[in-house]
């Protein structure tokens, strides 16, 4: 055993534990889709979803996408654009562009099947040790540790661990005492325990510890220094980002898209015309950018919507206007005049679909003569 966690697991009753925790699984656990079945591609698919984003916003997502992508080798046939609008408004698209990737280089590489050794299914784009490890129990059974954030603050109260998780160095200190307690007997089910407690009782601030199934193995309990744990110190401050946007429609009504670049945030995603701010006249500054940048002369009226919207390492702010087209539009693959009905073929982000609600909702919409 690695000599860092061994005063950590001396004296800790691991079978005791095990047994603890799995029973309280087979009684409590929340019926969720991607428990009716062990495909490995399903199960895969409901992790990444889960990376970043809540088990309730991903239930929906993930009956969608698998009615639409049954198999792997549907997703991996698929148009990306397709696949994109499937995944519209879960945010962190460079999940979905990965798994996309990994999932056609399984095709290829593996015949379709899902690699069940670490060493294989880890070398894949968009899947780290997280992945890896929750993906390979509950579909292989095999132990390996399923460490994230929610798994880091459980076993920190467990074991008394004050190490800061916000440092990448503490994840492995973490996964090593999984590989030392982790059941052989059933790896799924005591990586799917660790995050069920995270998510039902033991959570961040005040956990629920008279109903935790394994309170008589907890180091932080004994102590009452539950509500301490876990470290984690605080991220630096968000960059903020000031942007004007604007939806603007030509004399038929259609509405003026752009295709975001193939590279870095919101990468192919569609978008209403932006740029971002630098001058005390943001609206003047947009119509100079939209005829420098795609040749198109408009008109922006007042502003109707101001929103903010969070990403994980930056803000932005987008005030956004209403517009005329007063000159043609060249028409390209990453530029479109769309009608009313069409615009819902296309994927945005989260942040573009609030400012086409805002400019559905405003009550003097604007209606072309
Ligand atoms: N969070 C991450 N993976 C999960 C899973 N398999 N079940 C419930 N919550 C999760």
């Amino acid at each position: 055993m690695n000599e860092q966690i061994q005063p950590f697991i001396e004296g800790f009753a691991v079978q005791l534990f095990q047994r603890d925790l799995i029973d309280w699984f087979e009684r409590e656990q929340r019926d969720l889709p991607w428990r009716k079945d062990k495909d490995p591609y399903k199960i895969w698919v409901s992790e990444i979803m889960l990376q970043q984003t809540r088990v309730d916003t991903v239930i929906p997502y993930f009956h969608q996408f698998i009615k639409q992508f049954p198999t792997l080798e549907s997703l991996a046939d698929a148009d990306e654009e397709k696949v994109l609008k499937a995944w519209e408004g879960l945010g962190y698209y460079s999940r979905i562009r990965n798994l996309h990737a990994a999932v056609k280089e399984v095709k290829e590489r593996y015949g379709g099947k899902v690699p069940d050794r670490a060493e294989e299914f880890s070398k894949l784009k968009g899947v780290g040790p997280y992945t890896t490890g929750a993906v390979l129990s509950i579909a292989y059974g095999i132990p390996e540790p399923a460490v994230d954030g929610n798994v880091m603050r459980v076993l920190s109260r467990i074991f008394l661990i004050r190490e800061d998780i916000a440092k990448t160095k503490t994840r492995k200190i973490f996964e090593e005492i999984v590989r030392a307690i982790i059941s052989h007997d059933n790896p799924s089910y005591f990586n799917q325990a660790l995050m069920e407690l995270g998510a039902l009782i033991c959570v961040p601030g005040k956990p629920a510890c008279l109903l935790c199934p394994v309170q008589e193995h907890c180091r932080a309990f004994q102590e009452g220094v539950q509500e301490e744990l876990p470290v984690k110190t605080k991220k630096t401050k968000m960059k903020e980002v000031a942007i004007s946007a604007a939806v603007v429609v030509d004399s038929q009504g259609r509405i003026l898209i752009h295709k975001r670049d193939r590279e870095g945030l919101l990468a192919n995603l569609w978008e209403f015309p932006n740029c971002e701010i630098s001058s005390k006249h943001p609206k003047e500054q947009l119509e100079a950018f939209l005829k420098e940048a795609y040749g198109v002369h408009v008109e922006l009226e007042h502003a109707f919507a101001a929103l903010e919207h969070e990403f994980s390492h930056l803000v932005w702010n987008i005030v956004v206007y209403r517009g005329m087209i007063k000159s043609n539009v060249a028409e390209t693959e990453r530029l479109k005049l769309v009608s009313e009905e069409e615009i819902h073929e296309y994927a945005f982000p989260v942040s573009h679909q609030r400012i086409w609600n805002e400019y559905k909702q405003s009550a003097d919409s604007f209606r072309p003569v």
